[in-house]
């Protein structure tokens, strides 16, 4: 297994505060990382220093084999980076800015133009393309962001939380992006504070809280941690409420009456729990309606882990 990303006991500290405290992460070519955590957490201060952006307190990382604080200009060379806060240049057009990078990353000017022009058509902003950059949408100016870091053809790609704020049309636009540069074969590291979005893009998560890592794993192994499924089953009649609760003795499984709703609810384990579910709920000859399961929500795994609701986020989409 080549490792894009290789980071051993990374540490950022600020005083007495250990924005970064001992991280451990290993990114595979050609995957997806995504880095969760609430505010604070350390995202950002995590992808600086392997951006090469602040020097590491202590610890090691590297990419694609190169040192960090010992080969900063080889890690320059190969990677992207989409900062939290757009980078662009408010004052000129969105082609300009894209043309400007490209210069600088030395492209001789004819195949800076082309390179312009396939990354506009590529985040939809052909049209938008001469227009002054103050006067772009926030989901422009992602993109516009995300455009402007893949002008070098990086092998490695930073994005710091590359959709807070954008709608869900502009979001899937900018997942599908992402997508096809895994394709083509780029290492990503994503921060995000939503679980769905790393579930939608990464192939493994680390949630961080407080400088440290709390939990890793794939998006299905972080759920499972948080909780088995919940199976509902809802008789025809109210009054077989009991009957259910009942049969389910049987299996010795323990539901619950939920009046309201006019159903019964479990905790299930496993297949094993649902199947003997079915079989006693079956063999009792009760009329049922329906029966279903449902797992945690994203949501809920981002609480249990992290002890944080996301309200503030929330508030700014
Ligand atoms: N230059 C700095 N000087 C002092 N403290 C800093 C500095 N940069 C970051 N911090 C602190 O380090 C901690 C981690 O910050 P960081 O920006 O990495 O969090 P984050 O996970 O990216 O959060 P967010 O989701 O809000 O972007 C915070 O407590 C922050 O206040
Ligand atoms: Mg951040």
């Amino acid at each position: 297994m080549t490792l894009g990303i290789e980071v051993e006991r990374l540490e950022k500290h600020y005083g007495d505060h250990r924005a970064v405290d001992g991280v451990d992460l290993q990114v595979p070519v050609g995957t997806v990382l995504g880095l969760l955590g609430p505010n604070g957490a350390g995202k950002t201060t995590t992808v600086r220093m392997l951006a090469t952006l602040i020097p590491p307190t202590g610890g090691r990382a590297r990419v694609c084999g190169f040192d960090v604080a010992t080969q900063p200009r080889q890690v320059r060379e190969l990677i992207g980076l989409t900062g939290q806060y757009a980078a662009v240049d408010k004052d000129i057009s969105g082609r300009d800015n894209l043309y400007l990078i490209a210069r600088l990353l030395d492209l001789p000017k004819k195949r800076a133009w082309a390179r312009v022009e396939e990354l506009l058509e590529r985040f939809d902003l052909v049209a938008a393309g001469g227009k002054l950059v103050r006067e772009y949408s926030g989901g422009m100016r992602r993109r516009l962001d995300l455009a402007a870091s893949l002008i070098g053809n990086p092998r490695v790609i930073y994005l710091d939380e590359p959709t807070t704020g954008l709608d869900p049309r502009s979001r899937n636009g900018l997942w599908d992006v992402v997508r096809d540069l895994v394709a083509e074969g780029s290492t990503v590291l994503l921060t995000t504070q939503y679980m769905e979005e790393a579930e939608a893009l990464a192939d493994s998560v680390v949630v961080m809280d407080n400088g440290v890592v709390i939990a890793s794993g794939t998006p299905a192994e972080l759920r499972a941690r948080v909780g088995g499924q919940t199976l509902r089953v809802k008789p025809v009649r109210e009054q077989d409420l009991t009957a259910v609760v009942n049969a389910l003795a049987t299996v010795r499984l323990t539901g619950h009456v939920d009046h309201e709703a006019g159903l019964v609810q479990l905790p299930i384990s496993g297949p094993d729990d649902l199947t003997d579910a079915v079989r006693a709920i079956s063999g009792s000859g009760l009329a049922v309606s329906a029966i279903d399961t449902s797992t945690p929500s994203l949501d809920e795994v981002f609480l249990t882990l992290t002890g944080k609701q996301r309200d503030v986020v929330e508030l700014q989409r």
